[in-house]
């Protein structure tokens, strides 16, 4: 990963958009805000847009009706991103009496109606959250990654991560014994799982579970910085304009801002935008804590209390249940 870059002027926030300020906070409706942009201007459209699941953002309205909005305001978006640009759209689950209904997949046809290209469908998976009684718990959610036309940014390069055999070494052909793999290290593939389990389990909104991720404000579902951080790198350039139409609490214009580039949202509610702008400015001032891009996530080596089986649970043993599953063999 390359290093950040430092900033060799002051950086002005400002609240309507303007080409010479650096970031932008729009406090109202995002469709009144695309109106202030002008063509061509945008190289990356970045967003995790209300799911509709009455969260205490949004009014629940049916899937038809949400999907009908949403396709009207993506359809501005196609106006003002780059010929190079690209939109990533992180979505979950739509979830009505138990039965699930993947918002990817729904997205997937307007994007492709206003002749964009899918390049990428990128699992976010991560290792906790909700455990469901009726059907397998889920553990990811999805970016859909799509550019405006065929000649687009992707910096590869500055995005690999460490491979995890290096000395691999070609065993036959004209490169045999010479090393197979790549020496600025491998692509990060399309299943990403840069995520430490403390924000795991904030992320997903679990009462009374004590929030230690670095990150967490009272925002109920907040990007991970990290996670724009890597959609930045690979697709903008220093000074490009990255734009978060659902922007929260910040979190993609602390990404855009960390890595050099101009960024700009629109939040509808004043809690989010002054949290926004209060964790902008910590950043530019050196205070605000993030979790390091590339940081490994967690993994218990089983001695910690929490990895092993409460002394409670003698009665099930692993055995016993195994036997169980085995009857239905
Ligand atoms: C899933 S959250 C995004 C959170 C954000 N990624 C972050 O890290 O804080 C969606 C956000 O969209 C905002 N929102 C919903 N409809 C909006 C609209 N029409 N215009 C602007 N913001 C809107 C909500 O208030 C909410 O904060």
């Amino acid at each position: 990963m390359n290093n950040l870059p430092l900033f060799d002027k002051p950086q002005k926030i400002t609240s309507q958009f303007d080409t010479h300020s650096d970031i932008v906070l729009y406090h109202g409706d995002v469709n009144d805000f695309v109106e202030t942009l002008p063509d061509n201007s945008v190289k990356l459209i970045i967003t995790s847009p209300p799911y509709n699941l009455g969260k205490e953002y949004e009014d629940r309205v049916s899937i038809e009706q949400y999907l009908a909005i949403q396709t009207q305001t993506i359809a501005k978006f196609d106006r003002i991103l780059k010929p190079e640009g690209s939109i990533c759209w992180q979505v979950g689950n739509f979830v009505e009496k138990g039965e699930v209904f993947p918002l990817d997949i729904y997205y997937y046809p307007i994007f492709k109606e206003l002749g964009f290209f899918l390049r990428n469908r990128i699992v976010w998976h991560f290792g906790h959250g909700l455990h469901t009684k009726k059907r397998f718990s889920g553990r990811y959610e999805t970016v859909l990654w799509f550019t405006k036309s065929n000649k687009y940014t992707f910096n590869l390069d500055l995005v690999r991560i460490p491979s995890k055999y290096p000395g691999k070494r070609h065993y036959k052909g004209p490169n045999k014994g010479k090393p197979s793999g790549n020496p600025k290290g491998k692509n990060p593939s399309d299943v990403w799982e840069i995520l430490s389990q403390e924000w795991e389990e904030c992320l997903w909104d679990i009462p009374n579970v004590k929030s230690n991720h670095p990150e967490k404000t009272i925002h109920p579902c907040q990007f991970p910085v990290e996670l724009v951080e890597r959609f930045v790198l690979a697709l903008t350039n220093e000074d490009d304009w990255v734009f978060d139409p659902y922007s929260g609490v910040g979190s993609a214009l602390i990404a855009a801002v960390k890595r050099g580039r101009r960024a700009m949202g629109s939040e509808q509610e004043g809690a989010y935008v002054s949290l926004a702008h209060e964790r902008i400015q910590s950043f530019l001032d050196g205070t605000l804590r993030t979790r390091p891009l590339g940081k490994p996530v967690y993994k218990p080596t089983g001695k910690e209390k929490v990895s092993q089986r409460p002394q409670e649970w003698t009665q099930v043993t692993q055995s016993r249940l195994l036997e169980e599953q085995e009857k239905y063999e």
